[in-house]
């Protein structure tokens, strides 16, 4: 018996180890307790995360790897998220979950852990974890869903709902058939097939070298999938063997990695938030300029819905993430590691592109310059984001009176109110909607535009929100305002009819009213009474303790890394 981590539960004769040994025992072989390590798959499996509901299948494959390299694999499920179905909003949720992951990793007699995820929130969440109990860890993204179609034309999973409901109200598809198409759209398992954020973050995921490399964007159907967990249960053992953890393997450079790949992919904005929050459990230095300064001028390489027309399972058949690395590879840090132990720029020499509608070369890139740019000014002193290739060129330098809605209720009551005074120069503000505000900072930045407005064919508006953004949607968006409204930011202060500034080029965002006026503001009493703190369980613990998007909104007592000792034992 050596001193592993089980091992400080299993070894010996004594009644702990005993107790320990004997409860487990229930069809474990009897080398169970050998030294051999103990994994486990934190499973985020369920029926409530329809994206994440074949993760059962791919634990099976991960068992059978574990057991063949002379592990013992351990089912642990953990919380999970299914972001269309849980409310207010799966963001809420996602420190919970990261939280309550962390604990039982820790609190549980096992070496190290392969993360299933797959839905938005499931991979940041379980990265989060890991990072902060720093034991042995690799993921398996769950995989995107096959490419769906419907009257001969693909379905772009979540993107083409809007389209097809318009359809609708313009009389051109009946509801029955409306109805038919559910199923064209989700066609098969696996997680939304467009650049949303699942897509995104379980690509970043082996971009950041926790996957096993070329696993990332298999589609969750593909016999690969199932081939490749059975290898990282594998992988597993050898990393346990030989102690990588995540400390290891997730280095400055790997996150700044992450940075060039998320503007090379097109992908979700949100990924910013979560690089943050995972970077914060680690303590490695990750700041939102690091996106500007590193991320602003990548081109886009990747054509797929919402900024362009592929899905990923064109992507994958396409050659797939090592394809799009391949093109940026001077971009990446030579030095940064995978799960593997070797750098991921090493398994890029192989890497080829099929289909070069779907991956452009660098010389030919669907955008230049795609990555986030960072705002600073009078209303976003802690910054905020924009995604200058998502928006419309001539707004990027803009000047105009603001309409403010205190809340998405407010939003709701007054946009379709033919009397609201709004004009195509007028900039839409939407506050009440960051991590403390709404509270759980939901995905409503990119507000609609006012009827009166579209009808006069105006598409783009210059909106400003302390919430997020979908990964799939586009627009002249500043979000993740910080510190948002409800934390006392300025964005609190302002009142329609402010003139506010927005210049891109300079990354500046200001309202253009005298500093100390603005400062003698209250702000409004409707805005006030939209933020009644929770009275209890978790909202309450959230809205006291999580900190601002520009931080990656995790909770204050979360940051940093506690490790993978538990010094007491009850028995
Ligand atoms: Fe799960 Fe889109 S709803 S990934």
């Amino acid at each position: 018996m050596g001193t592993s981590r089980s091992a400080q539960w299993y070894a010996g004769a004594d009644r702990n180890a005993y107790i320990h040994r004997a409860w487990m025992r229930r069809g474990l072989p009897s080398g169970a307790f050998d030294g051999r390590p103990h994994i486990a798959i934190a499973n985020t499996a369920s029926d409530l995360t329809p994206c994440n509901a074949h993760l059962d299948e791919v634990a099976e494959s991960v068992k059978q790897g574990i057991w063949e390299a002379g592990g013992v694999p351990l089912n642990l499920p953990v919380v999970s998220l299914g972001e269309t179905q849980v409310r207010p909003t799966a963001m809420l949720w996602r420190n919970m979950a990261a939280m309550a992951t962390e604990e039982m990793l820790r609190a549980n007699p096992i070496d190290g852990v392969v993360l299933l995820g797959g839905c938005d929130k499931t991979i940041p969440a379980l990265l989060m974890a890991a990072a902060s109990v720093d034991m042995p860890a690799v993921v398996v993204p769950g995989g995107p869903m096959l490419t769906g179609t419907f009257r001969g034309v693909p379905l772009g999973c979540g993107t083409d709902v809007w389209k097809l409901s318009e359809e609708v109200r313009a009389g051109t598809l009946s509801a029955a058939e409306f109805l038919r198409s559910e199923s064209s759209m989700i066609r098969s398992k696996g997680h939304c097939n467009t650049m949303g954020t699942a897509s995104t973050m379980g690509l970043l995921a082996e971009v950041l070298g926790m996957t096993m490399p070329g696993l990332a964007g298999t589609p969750a159907p593909d016999s690969r999938l199932l081939e490749g967990a059975h290898e990282t249960g594998r992988l597993a053992v050898e990393m346990i063997a030989v102690g990588r953890r995540p400390s290891t393997v997730l280095s400055r450079g790997s996150f700044l990695n992450a940075v060039v790949a998320l503007a090379a992919i097109g992908g979700s904005t949100n990924a910013v938030v979560h690089l943050l929050a995972i970077a914060g459990r680690l303590g490695v230095e990750l700041t939102l300029d690091d996106f500007d300064r590193t991320g602003s001028g990548v081109p886009l390489l990747v054509d797929l819905q919402p900024a362009g027309r592929f899905l990923m399972d064109d992507l994958y058949r396409a050659g797939g993430l090592h394809a799009v690395l391949r093109e940026v590879r001077d971009l990446l840090d030579p030095d940064a590691i995978t799960v593997t132990g070797r750098p991921l720029v090493d398994g890029l020499d192989d890497a080829k592109t099929y289909d070069r509608e779907v991956i452009r070369p660098r010389e030919k890139p669907l955008r230049e310059d795609a990555g986030i740019a960072v705002l600073y000014g009078n209303l976003a002193p802690g910054g905020a984001v924009i995604k200058p290739a998502a928006a419309s060129p001539h707004l990027l330098r803009h000047r105009g009176p603001a309409v403010v809605f205190d809340s998405v209720e407010d939003l709701h009551a007054r946009l379709d109110d033919p009397a609201l005074d709004v004009t195509a120069d007028s900039v839409l503000i939407l506050r009440g909607c960051g991590p403390k505000g709404y509270p759980g900072m939901p995905e409503v930045a990119n507000l609609p535009l006012p009827p009166r407005l579209l009808a006069q064919g105006v598409r783009d508006m210059v909106r400003i929100c302390d919430g997020r953004m979908s990964g799939t949607a586009y627009g002249t968006v500043v979000l993740h305002v910080a510190p948002e409204a409800a934390a006392g930011g300025p964005l609190a202060l302002v009142r329609t009819g402010d003139m506010i500034v927005l210049d891109v080029e300079n990354r500046r965002l200001d309202v253009d009213v005298p500093a100390g006026e603005l400062a003698a503001r209250l702000p409004s009493p409707a805005m006030t009474e939209a933020f009644a703190r929770p009275s209890r369980g978790w909202e309450r613990l959230y809205v006291d303790t999580v900190g601002q998007a520009n931080t990656g909104a995790d909770l204050d007592f979360l940051a940093g890394s506690s490790g993978d000792e538990v010094p007491r034992e009850s028995h």
